[in-house]
């Protein structure tokens, strides 16, 4: 494998740490090299970790995931998205963006 790099944005990118996608279950930052993203998951699944870009497909609202439900829930206008991205629910008509995610060193990255 080799190590993650600052390069182009199509590589795995640092985005936190462990330690901050532990404490919640969930690490968003509005502002990684490759755009918004949140990652949801722990250390203790790391092979299930999801991640996505948060931004709603339907008016951009940052939409929050529902461990109850198993889903990503837009505030706005109550769009439903899967944790693969598929609408589930309307107004939204496209998917959400989704990454790669995986943990390595303690620290979260991500890959378009
Ligand atoms: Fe998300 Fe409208 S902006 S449902």
């Amino acid at each position: 494998a080799s190590s993650p790099s600052q390069g182009a944005a199509k590589d795995w990118q640092k985005i936190g740490t462990v330690a901050e996608l532990d404490k919640t279950g969930q690490l968003l930052v509005e502002d990684s090299p490759v755009g918004a993203v949140l990652v949801v998951g722990t250390s203790k699944a790391a092979k299930n970790l999801i991640a996505v870009n948060p931004t709603c497909t339907h008016q951009g609202c940052t939409v929050a995931w529902k461990t109850d439900k198993n889903q990503f829930v837009c505030p706005c206008h109550d769009a439903k998205f899967a944790r693969d991205g598929k609408v589930q629910a309307a107004p939204a008509e496209k998917p959400l963006r989704t990454y790669l995610a995986k943990i390595e060193n303690d620290s979260v990255f991500v890959k378009p």
